[in-house]
């Protein structure tokens, strides 16, 4: 998703926000710009294009002025073009914006300003703002004043950040979009995510939603619903520079795997008392729905097993994007579960936001402090997996999964035999991240290099783990890869098995003759097989071991094919960290 950054202080803020701007590159995007008061004009500067495209070292050191904001766009509304690149200024020209969401009645706006005598230079929802802004200050309303009447206007998600030629404030707002404030001894930031400001302050105060925040030479918060002032209270982040930057590694993807026997035992320090008032919720709740997407999304199908086998919980599991489906259902006692690393996923956010309407409880689970989603919930469970800066989930996946190993256990009235068998796993889990391990890997990735289809299968609770691994190959190396039961292989996809197509099986001491007839199948039709799992076999034409850890296989056996991900990636030429079209934290439905 797209990257804002603004800043009022006392240094220039062109080079703190076009380097905070970079340190947003993982959220994704497509083109660049920055706006920066200057005596009493303003200065923008943007296009299409990587942040070292748009602007230059010259710029980094010329551009005068200590107010301003920068944008790196994710395009919804308009073409990746120059035109309709952040900041947009009013037709005056004397206020810009930058946007991150979707304003969903910006035609109904474009058309009343149109009406209104404006003219708009872009195809963006965005641009509606800041003429909105000018068309009530053009009738004698104040700039400040002007914001607040103008955003009452808006409907959807947005994160602002808004300058004025003759104001010397910056103001910042956000509705359904993530936004924090940086608190540095120079001056204030305004971002959508700390990595951009991290290396000048770690005081962060995190926005609520519909919280203005209005900071000149001090913070001032409001609510932009009433108009009332709130208070915000400063926090102090935990985590060093080193830990959001990439350390030794040459990408986030391959630091953060190798991070994960850390997260898991992260996540199994949990609050005793917290997991086991959340078990007990689930325990009474009548109607429990995981919602979630994406990676998120494999991780509550793989807790429904668990539920399941180790409690007898019966839970239902939706994508959140499908929750509509569900809205029918959904009492007061009903409990819903969503799971969000990001915690700003809209899907996920609406899907509670309408649990939320029916009435029913919601407890979340996520990585990011402060986002969306842990304020529009009853209960959150923070996974402290630390920053996952890569687009591709790979730490905060294991993280979720362990803690619903977790909270199965506790269930099933089992939590100290539950965290025991989690922390056997992080040896194991040292081992399938070290360099032995990705070395035997990366002959398997050599092999793969040039193929265009892989095909992953896996029964029971590898069932979830073969989908997950088919969106980790898939999302960064640009390969068609296809996960599916082991069961479905002869209803259909089995029509595309050839000579030497790859294919994934994974296998567990509990279900491996089954899974194996399925591989026997793929076998008579010339499949390359490779197994993932406890005991090698004449079948597969090569072997990746992972020790049985029965529930917890689940955690064990996708680190592998992480790691096979990322060195496909990384062989086919392709960015581990920022693949092509996708972004960390969808935040547009
Ligand atoms: C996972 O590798 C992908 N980046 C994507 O599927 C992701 O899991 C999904 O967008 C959900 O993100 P969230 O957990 O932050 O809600
Ligand atoms: N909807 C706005 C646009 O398309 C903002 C997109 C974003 O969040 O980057 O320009």
């Amino acid at each position: 998703m797209c990257g804002i950054i603004g800043y009022i202080g006392t240094q220039r803020a062109a080079p703190l926000i076009i380097d905070g701007l970079k340190n947003l590159e993982y959220r994704g995007y497509d083109s660049a710009g920055i706006a920066v008061l200057q005596t009493s004009e303003l200065f923008v500067k943007k296009d299409t294009g990587k942040i070292a495209e748009v602007f230059s070292e010259k710029d980094l050191e010329t551009i005068e002025g200590n107010i301003g904001i920068a944008h790196s766009r994710w395009a919804t509304h308009g073409g990746v073009t120059k035109e309709n690149s952040h900041p947009h200024l009013s037709n005056d020209g004397n206020t810009a914006v930058v946007h991150n969401g979707i304003i969903e009645n910006y035609q109904e706006l474009r058309k009343f300003l149109t009406e209104n005598g404006f003219v708009f230079k872009s195809q963006t929802d965005t641009e509606v703002i800041p003429n909105l802004i000018q068309y009530f200050m053009q009738q004698g309303t104040s700039f400040m004043d002007s914001i607040k009447l103008a955003v009452k206007k808006l409907e959807g998600s947005y994160a602002l950040a808004i300058i004025n030629k003759n104001a010397k404030k910056l103001v910042a707002i956000r509705k359904e979009s993530p936004l924090v404030i940086g608190v540095a001894d120079h001056g204030y930031f305004v971002a959508s995510d700390v990595p951009s400001f991290l290396d000048q302050t770690k005081k962060v105060v995190y926005l609520y939603e519909n919280d203005m925040a209005v900071l000149n030479d001090k913070m001032e918060f409001f609510n932009i619903k009433d108009n009332l002032p709130v208070v915000r209270k400063i926090d102090n982040i935990e985590w060093n520079v080193e830990q959001a930057k990439k350390g030794n590694f040459e990408h986030f993807m391959l630091k953060e795997i190798s991070e994960q026997a850390d997260a898991i035992k992260l996540a199994i320090s949990q609050d005793e008392k917290q997991i086991k008032e959340v078990a007990d919720a689930i325990m009474h709740a009548k109607g429990i729905y995981f919602v979630a997407c994406g990676t998120s999304y494999h991780a509550c199908l793989s807790a429904s097993y668990k539920f399941a086998k180790l409690a007898n919980k019966h839970v239902n599991v939706a994508l959140a994007s499908e929750f509509p489906n569900y809205k029918d259902f959904i009492v007061p006692d009903s409990l819903v579960i969503a799971l969000s690393q990001s915690g700003e996923t809209a899907d996920v956010l609406e899907a509670v936001k309408a649990a939320k309407e029916k009435g029913a409880r919601v407890i979340s689970l996520v990585n990011v402090v402060g986002s969306s989603l842990t304020r529009y919930s009853d209960e959150t469970l923070m996974q402290n997996a630390g920053p996952e800066i890569c687009v591709l989930a790979t730490k905060s996946y294991t993280s979720q999964l362990a803690i619903l190993t977790l909270l199965a256990y506790a269930l099933a009235g089992k939590y100290e035999e539950g965290k025991n068998k989690l922390k056997e796993l992080v040896n194991s889990i040292y081992y399938l991240t070290s360099t032995n391990t990705r070395e035997h890997i990366k002959q398997l990735a050599e092999r793969l290099r040039y193929v265009n289809h892989i095909y992953l299968i896996g029964r029971d609770l590898q069932y979830p783990t073969a989908m997950e691994a088919a969106l980790k190959i898939k999302e960064v190396s640009y390969i068609h890869a296809e996960g599916f039961a082991g069961g479905e292989l002869k209803h259909g996809t089995i029509a595309l098995i050839e000579p030497g197509t790859p294919c994934i099986v994974f296998t567990s001491s509990e279900n491996e003759k089954k899974i194996l007839s399925n591989a026997t199948e793929l076998k008579a039709r010339g499949a390359y097989i490779i197994g993932v799992g406890p005991n090698n076999n004449e079948l597969f034409d090569f072997f990746i071991k992972v020790r049985e850890s029965g529930e917890a296989n689940s955690i064990c056996q996708i680190i592998p094919i992480q790691i096979l991900a990322y060195q496909l990636a990384i062989l086919r030429g392709c960015d581990p960290d920022k693949p092509r079209n996708l972004a960390k934290s969808v935040t547009v439905k």
